[in-house]
């Protein structure tokens, strides 16, 4: 990654954060997210080093590679004025509304800014927070797809997807970062302590990725982060969930809001079967 790059992307950090007061939790919230891409940056380039399966890319897929994940949450700037808008506006917006889509925001704020402009990287940008089936059905993997340059574009795609999720987990991990987000700050104490909803529950076991729109108790949001299990798409970083302590440490979490042996067992041996071929 090129020094103009981060500078880039800080340019549009500090304008978002000028517009928010420094004592507001989107203020918190942005600073969070500078940090985020810095460290999803960081985790992509060692899934690069590690993963047989981009052991053959070279420099040009290298720097677009590094471009697409320090610049993935690019939109999260954007979205933060405008939901701190909506809140001093008294306009109520839920925390899983897609009405600021920060993929979106963040696939326009790009698309005509050199470097950035390349489908490899803007496939990314727009895709690497949507579910699977929506990205093959959206007008630009139908471009990718008819493109030489598609191959690449879906392995960096992938690429940011698993980083993303990768980075997140070590914060929640290390930060219990599921207790200061902001779907926690805007549950009620009821949903708090509820445990896992039906809905949620039938897309877990059907091994789905559970969407954030359905997510009711806190405890849903704990197994939508179990469920990332079923969206990773190397090796490594299937590994990595179990190895590295996330799988155990977010059981443990969840058995204190969901306390249900059989479930629980359940989750353990349906987050074991994506290793069994
Ligand atoms: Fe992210």
């Amino acid at each position: 990654m090129m020094k103009e790059d981060l500078i880039t992307l800080k340019k549009f950090y500090l304008q978002a954060v000028a517009q928010i007061p420094a004592d507001s939790f989107f203020h918190e919230s942005i600073n969070h997210k500078f940090c985020h891409s810095v460290a999803v940056w960081q985790t992509g380039r060692k899934i690069m080093t590690q993963t047989p399966e981009l052991a053959d890319i070279d420099a040009e897929f290298k720097t677009l590679a590094e471009r697409a994940l320090l610049f993935h949450d690019v939109g999260r700037f954007h979205e933060a004025v405008c939901r701190y808008r909506a809140m001093q506006q008294k306009i109520s917006v839920s925390a899983a509304s897609n009405k600021y889509d920060h993929g979106f925001i963040g696939y326009d704020l790009l698309k005509d800014l050199p470097p950035y402009n390349d489908l490899r990287i803007l496939l990314a940008i727009k895709y690497h927070g949507k579910m699977m089936e929506e990205v093959r059905a959206s007008e630009l993997w139908q471009q990718a797809e008819q493109s030489p340059l598609g191959n690449d574009a879906g392995k960096i795609l992938y690429l940011v997807r698993d980083a993303d999720k990768l980075a997140n987990l070590e914060v929640i991990k290390t930060q219990n970062h599921l207790q200061h987000d902001i779907f926690f700050k805007l549950l009620s104490d009821e949903a708090r302590h509820a445990p896992i909803s039906a809905v949620v529950w039938q897309q877990f076991l059907a091994r789905q990725t559970i969407i954030f729109t359905d997510l009711h108790s806190f405890a849903d949001r704990i197994l939508m982060v179990l469920s990332w299990i079923f969206d990773l798409n190397y090796q490594y970083t299937k590994k990595a969930f179990i190895s590295d302590g996330y799988a155990r440490f977010l059981l443990n979490e969840l058995a204190k809001y969901h306390p249900n042996n059989n479930d629980l067992d359940r989750i353990t041996l349906l987050i074991s079967s994506i290793f069994i071929k």
